[in-house]
């Protein structure tokens, strides 16, 4: 049996998914697709480094910056991005929301424009208008299959704004940003004097033959490395998020030094969370292949979805993305209002999908997380298809 079809119960663990999916959608007896995890076991890898770990029983404080947890990074960037990172470029942050609020404040102080693209990951919005960031956003539609950026316009934003906040593969619509795109964003930047934040996140879900490219490596070649920051993590990939941390990698040494103050001294959150630690160095140093198998269920997902929508409900569209492990469903066909759709797909098939409005996409498009066994997508796609018909 593929391991990845295992059934796992999370009911009873806490957990966002499956316990409290009632705060998002008011009602407890539906099959949930709602927050970005996955109902799959982290890497058998990692499951053991953490047993052995737990076993020792003194969780005391930990530190991150040390050879080990940096050299991890590297050789992860090294293989699977063929991308070369410095030991002296890389930090520790709880988060990668985090993350992203104190670089934002150690770049941008005067609070000018942010830029981004949506429909995008609903944390941005949150954070920018409850840090008070003024916000530019320019849309990337999808219809019928192609996505469409009018870079005109992000050009128009750019000249507006300090910062690009980049969402590398896009959460939700799971683009991802080819070489080509990267030079484009990295040329307009350069000449409006706009820095550079890339969440990568998402950054291990990638379909052949898209290729992931972090942007630092491009940024290497137009000599722009200075004016630019990813920020990302082994959550989504080893599903490891209820254990914290993530990770930033910032060539400019002068600008990293004032987000580790921020994070050593002014918020004293410099001692990492010890299982986090042992977890990414154990996925990045063992756990290639795991993920290698991981990515490939998620595309057959993905394919499943598509070609069961097909069969059963053609008024629907899947474009099978590049990346993520999200299904962004477009339902403008159906010819009814998101909130009727999700009112069918509550009352009627009891199954909870996120609404594409919750991410700054106007046309009605549903979030449907795929990464989960099969038997779970085919139990969703049927409340759907039961739902809609
Ligand atoms: C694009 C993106 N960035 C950040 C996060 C959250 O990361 P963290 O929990 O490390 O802050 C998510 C979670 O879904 C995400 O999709």
């Amino acid at each position: 049996m593929n391991q990845f079809n295992k059934t796992i119960n999370r009911l009873g663990t806490y957990c966002t998914q499956w316990d409290f999916v009632k705060d998002r959608f008011g009602k407890d007896d539906v099959l949930p697709f709602t927050i970005s995890d996955m109902d799959i076991s982290t890497s058998p890898e990692i499951l053991l480094a953490l047993q052995k770990r737990v076993d020792h029983g003194i969780f005391g404080y930990t530190r991150w910056n040390h050879p080990d947890f940096k050299n991890a990074i590297i050789s992860w960037y090294q293989k699977r991005f063929d991308c070369p990172i410095q030991d002296s470029w890389i930090a520790y942050t709880p988060s990668v929301i985090y993350g992203i609020v104190k670089v934002l404040s150690v770049y941008n102080p005067q609070k000018k424009p942010i830029c981004f693209i949506t429909p995008c990951y609903d944390g941005f919005m949150k954070i920018l208008s409850s840090n008070d960031y003024p916000t530019k956003t320019v849309h990337q539609s999808l219809d019928n299959g192609v996505y469409n950026l009018d870079w005109n316009e992000l050009e128009t934003a750019l000249s507006q704004s300090k910062v690009f906040l980049l969402c590398n593969p896009n959460n939700p619509n799971g683009y991802v940003w080819s070489v080509e795109d990267l030079t484009k964003i990295i040329e307009l930047c350069k000449k409006h004097k706009v820095i550079i934040v890339s969440d990568d996140i998402h950054m291990d879900f990638v379909y052949k033959p898209a290729l992931f490219t972090p942007i630092i490596k491009v940024a290497q070649k137009m000599d722009y490395l200075d004016n630019v920051v990813i920020i990302t993590s082994s959550a989504k990939t080893f599903n490891l998020s209820s254990l914290g941390g993530a990770y930033i990698i910032c060539p400019n040494i002068t600008k990293l030094a004032e987000y580790v103050y921020l994070l050593g001294n002014k918020d004293s959150l410099s001692s990492a969370p010890a299982l986090f630690i042992t977890s990414l160095i154990t996925g990045y140093t063992q756990s290639e292949a795991w993920t290698d198998e991981l990515i490939e269920y998620c595309h057959q997902n993905l394919i499943f979805v598509k070609e069961y929508l097909e069969k059963h409900l053609p008024t629907l569209s899947v474009t099978i993305p590049e990346g993520t492990y999200f299904a962004w469903v477009d339902c403008s066909k159906l010819g009814i209002p998101m909130s009727e759709i999700q009112d069918k797909l509550l009352n009627i098939g009891k199954v909870a999908i996120m609404d594409g409005d919750r991410y700054e996409e106007s046309a009605p498009f549903l979030r449907m997380i795929i990464a989960c066994p099969r038997s779970k997508v085919e139990d969703g796609l049927k409340r759907l298809v039961k739902s809609l018909l």
